[in-house]
């Protein structure tokens, strides 16, 4: 059973004081915090085991090197790859993104001599944004045929219109696409799109860094080609993440990055690539950082994905209600996961996917983002302001910025209750005009 009070307990840093307040950390979309099993993993690696993985034969190293390659087969069965080669560390999403843009797409695109399009979305984070504009900026100082980018749109309730796909999929070769909106909460039907896609014969690369750590993400089940995701955002360490490719995808594509580990044989004027996944994790790789996320997926597996998810929409549901009955305020993002329970429940019992996952973005009108984010964090509640890395998403809504809460399991209701009174007081702040002003 899930009992919010063991799980606090799990992490230390939930104990702290912010600004002589106890911290109330609602920014679990940026990063989570770490519980002590992820901590004493990390710890115990280096006081017992420490040594270079895949390289020495000597005790540690070999010990080194099972418990790495131990922690790559727990992230495989956790998002049900069927092979654990197919699992390649990376430091982060941003990196796996760039990893298939480069050694995927570009190099399908070279190989091919025909311009590649590509279908994104207007709710993608710069990670899967930039990737491909860098590839543009690369081929065109080459001369050679382009990548060109296509937009599913995102409408004003904060979902993809997928009302056009079928058109917007002709002619395209790859689709990179996020899961789950960082800065809408926004859970995308992702299978109708694979699908799709996969009528046009499109690749598709699916951004999980939002949805892993709060749903369960099965890749056979999505039918997608890549997956890639954060270890940080999980409650494991920073540093740390994954791309998942099938096989005989990954078994084309050239090494990212050149160095040790990934080669089988080096000459002075050439080398022979490792056999899969090492081929893609060039020079010593962060092995606590994979140790660390082992212990996050066996902590997340022991509390339970389902148990976890049902206390995150339940404290969305709350948040929502009790936001929206502020005054002066707008929250963007969908609608469906409100107060109406009884609707998510038979959306559940029918397999289809919720539409908000435990993020909710919002501006109190007429006060900055960071002016809200500054003054909460007086009362030691953490939330993000800004753009959220998805500069164009929040320009699209007409804003500069807006505010972020997103939660975590160890998130409660009281914590959203001092949240709803923290914006009380900023409201207060903001509409007491200054005695100067008066005596103009
Ligand atoms: N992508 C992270 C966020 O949404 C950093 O905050």
């Amino acid at each position: 059973m899930f009992d919010i009070q063991t799980v606090r307990k799990d992490f230390p840093i939930l104990k702290r004081q912010v600004n002589g307040a106890p911290l109330v950390y609602l920014d679990n979309a940026a990063t989570t915090q770490k519980p002590r099993q992820v901590i004493d993993a990390i710890t115990k690696y280096y006081e017992t085991t420490n040594a270079n993985i895949h390289r020495g034969i000597h005790t540690l190293a070999e010990e080194a090197t099972a418990q790495y390659e131990d922690a790559r087969k727990k992230v495989a069965a956790f998002i049900g790859a069927k092979d654990p080669a197919e699992i390649i560390f990376v430091r982060n999403a941003t990196e796996g993104i760039n990893l298939v843009a480069q050694s995927y797409v570009r190099n399908q695109c070279q190989m091919s001599g025909v311009k590649c399009q590509v279908l994104l979305s207007e709710m993608e984070h710069h990670s899967n944004l930039v990737p491909w504009q860098m590839i543009k900026m690369q081929n065109a100082e080459c001369r050679m045929q382009n990548v060109e980018s296509r937009f599913i749109p995102v409408t004003p309730e904060g979902t993809l219109d997928l009302s056009n796909l079928d058109a917007l999929l002709d002619g395209v070769k790859f689709v990179s696409i996020t899961h789950a909106s960082n800065v809408l909460g926004t859970i995308n039907d992702i299978k109708k799109i694979i699908e799709a896609a996969h009528r046009v014969g499109a690749k598709v690369l699916v951004d999980a860094a939002q949805s892993v750590p709060h749903m369960t993400v099965n890749v056979e089940e999505l039918g997608c080609d890549f997956l890639v995701f954060s270890g940080h955002k999980m409650y494991g360490p920073t540093g740390i993440g994954v791309l998942w490719g099938r096989r005989e995808l990954l078994e084309v594509m050239p090494p990212f990055l050149g160095g040790g580990d990934m080669i089988r044989s080096v000459r002075y004027n050439g080398f022979e690539p490792n056999d899969l996944p090492w081929k893609f994790e060039a020079g010593t790789p962060h092995i606590t950082g994979a140790i660390g996320l082992g212990a996050a997926v066996d902590y997340v597996q022991g509390i339970g994905m389902d148990a976890m998810r049902e206390h995150e929409q339940e404290l969305t549901r709350y948040a929502l209600k009790k936001m929206r009955a502020l005054p002066d305020i707008t929250i963007y993002g969908p609608k469906e996961d409100s107060d109406n329970t009884s609707i998510l429940r038979s959306i559940e019992v029918l397999h289809q996917p919720v539409v908000r996952g435990p993020v909710i973005a919002f501006n109190l009108n007429g006060v900055h983002a960071h002016d809200v984010a500054t003054l909460l964090d007086r009362e030691g509640i953490a939330i993000r302001s800004g753009h959220h890395c998805a500069e164009p998403l929040v320009k699209k809504f007409g804003q500069t910025a807006m505010a972020r809460i997103s939660f975590g399991m160890y998130n409660t209701k009281e914590e959203i209750d001092i949240l709803v009174a923290g914006l009380e007081k900023v409201r207060k702040v903001f509409t007491i005009t200054p005695p100067n002003l008066l005596l103009l």
